[in-house]
């Protein structure tokens, strides 16, 4: 499977990235994901990109084409990978068309979780995330066992610092502006596939399979 997984903030692209993932035993990747996993260690990417990404702003193409070069040169990823937040701008995915061309390693499919704006606001509103191992839950539609506790590791659930109601809005106008032309990139590609990524988790799932067959 050699994927990437594109929509709006909230629309869900984590929470199937990570189950299609497991499922086909390959890397998810997430920029976001490493990202922040920078801030938490404080190294110098993590420095750069906190400021970009408190605003809901973009983080620079070049520091995001660099790490993700990187993240495709490590082993696991020569099985397949599912990109989750990546590529974000037309620059970006050229930059990974490239990189992928060098590999003999071609995109197969890029799908677009297409969920409503006041859906959004629902989901992430409610959304927790476990600072230490990365697991993510809704109070409502995906609850832990235990409120405010991750089921996998135990530690205690927070909200994301850019789920501020503000911080969302700018990162909604920002995928309108920045990323949404994608979905055109991808169709004149000849491989986007469009997947309602409304109702339950499980359903959602199961029609991205469909869709990639
Ligand atoms: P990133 O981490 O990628 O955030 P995002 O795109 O805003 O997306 P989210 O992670 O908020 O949402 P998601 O689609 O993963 O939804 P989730 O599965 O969590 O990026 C963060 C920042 O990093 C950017 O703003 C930027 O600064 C920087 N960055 C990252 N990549 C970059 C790049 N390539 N270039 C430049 N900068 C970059 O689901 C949301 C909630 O809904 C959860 O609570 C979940 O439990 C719930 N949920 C999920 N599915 C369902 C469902 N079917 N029904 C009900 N609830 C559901
Ligand atoms: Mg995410
Ligand atoms: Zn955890």
């Amino acid at each position: 499977m050699r994927i990437v997984l594109m929509g709006p903030p909230g629309a869900g692209k984590g929470t199937q990235a990570a189950r299609l993932a497991a499922r086909a035993g390959v890397p998810h990747i997430s920029t976001g994901d490493m990202f922040r996993q920078a801030v938490r260690e404080g190294t110098p990417l993590g420095l750069e990109a906190k400021g970009y990404m408190d605003r809901g702003a973009l983080v620079p193409d070049e520091v995001t084409i660099g790490i993700v070069r990187e993240r495709l040169r490590q082993e696991d990823a020569a099985r397949g990978f599912v990109f989750d937040g990546f590529p974000r701008t037309t620059v970006q995915a050229e930059a990974l068309d490239r990189i992928l061309a060098e590999l003999e390693r071609p995109l197969e499919a890029a799908v677009e979780l297409v969920v409503p704006d006041a859906e959004i606001v629902r989901r992430l509103a409610g959304r927790r995330v476990c600072p230490q191992c990365g697991a993510t839950y809704h109070v409502e539609f995906q609850p832990p066992a235990r409120p405010g506790v991750c089921d996998r590791c135990g530690a205690e659930l927070a909200q994301r610092p850019d789920d501020r109601e503000e911080t969302v809005r700018e990162r909604l106008a920002v995928y309108r502006r920045q990323t949404a032309p994608l979905v055109d990139y991808y169709r004149a590609a000849g491989i986007l596939v469009q997947v309602d990524g409304t109702g339950a988790v499980d359903a959602v799932t199961a029609s991205v399979l469909e869709a990639l067959r």
